[in-house]
């Protein structure tokens, strides 16, 4: 069986430093599930999910593979790129302000990302991103189509990148730390939202974060970066039962918090971050 998103040996080099930012990882993404990648601040997620669409600087090197359903994206022209871009494979940031045009209304936004991939007519568009507007959350959204992104709250407006990344039904969705700028009662429905749509469209995601609280809510499995390297790859049920690595058992050691048994959503005090390790 073929993943839907196989990483195999990446190495990424920026000019300049010495050290590696990614140090020969491989991972495979089995369709339909939702992987979280953790890890502390500079330990390379970042800079390994903006490879696999071609988001580094020029600055960067990559070595490996990456196989996006059986198609090698490395070395692929920056053209072919910006057409899996926001169709078979979009991204969202944890700065939705920044993702957004703030002159521009929001419902044409969305739109405008449809248009881009597909050949439909403007009122289609418009249609297609009501409908989207509507799925994500947004209350009223025939009343909210033409209001700029700072009408809404930092939570709708990441519901509302939401709704463009998901525009064209991409296969991958990856998430870059999507609800660390928001407040704790709105990660947690954002996190739901991405959960329900993923069930819904089938769609693969890569959920990067710092905190094991958010992987432990929504993530099937669990990888574990630091330093570059992907220690371990564990299902999120054994992260808390049987960690094999002694950094992510140092991880789960450094939380007082422990995961109620057997379940999906063990309860991990929001603050309990992989940053609380350093130092
Ligand atoms: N554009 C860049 N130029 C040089 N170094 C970079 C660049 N982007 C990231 N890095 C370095 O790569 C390493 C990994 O960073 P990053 O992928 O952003 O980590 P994370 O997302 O896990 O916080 C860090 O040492 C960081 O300084
Ligand atoms: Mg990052």
């Amino acid at each position: 069986m073929t993943a839907l998103l196989s990483v195999s040996d990446v190495a990424i080099r920026f000019a300049g430093p010495a050290r590696p930012a990614v140090d020969g990882v491989s991972l495979d993404l089995r369709a339909g599930e939702m992987f979280g990648l953790v890890g502390e601040s500079g330990s390379g997620k970042s800079t390994l999910a903006n490879a696999v669409l071609g988001l580094l600087p020029a600055s960067a090197t990559v070595t490996g593979s990456i196989r996006l359903e059986g198609r090698e994206l490395l070395g692929l022209p920056e053209e072919e790129l910006r057409a899996i871009r926001g169709d078979a494979a979009a991204m969202i940031f944890q700065d939705a302000s920044a993702s957004l045009d703030p002159t521009w209304p929001v419902g044409d936004q969305i739109a405008e990302t449809i248009r881009a991939h597909r050949p439909v007519s403007r009122r289609e568009a418009e249609r297609r991103a009501l409908e989207l507007m509507a799925e994500v959350g947004i209350p009223d959204p025939a009343r909210r189509f033409r209001d700029a992104p700072h009408r809404f709250s930092g939570g709708m407006r990441q519901r509302i990148v939401i709704a463009a990344a998901l525009a064209n039904d991409p296969r991958l969705l990856i998430a870059d730390e999507p609800t660390t700028a928001l407040d704790v009662t709105i990660q947690a429905q954002v996190l739901q939202l991405i959960d329900r749509l993923r069930r819904e469209h089938g769609t693969t995601v890569l959920l990067i974060t710092h905190d094991l609280g958010v992987v432990a809510q929504a993530c099937d499995r669990v990888g574990v970066m630091r330093g570059g390297r992907l220690l371990e790859v564990v299902a999120t049920a054994d992260l808390f039962a049987k960690p094999s690595h002694p950094y992510t058992r140092a991880l789960l050691a450094a939380n007082p918090a422990t995961a109620p048994r057997g379940s999906r959503l063990p309860v991990i005090p929001p603050e309990w971050s992989v940053e609380a390790l350093d130092g």
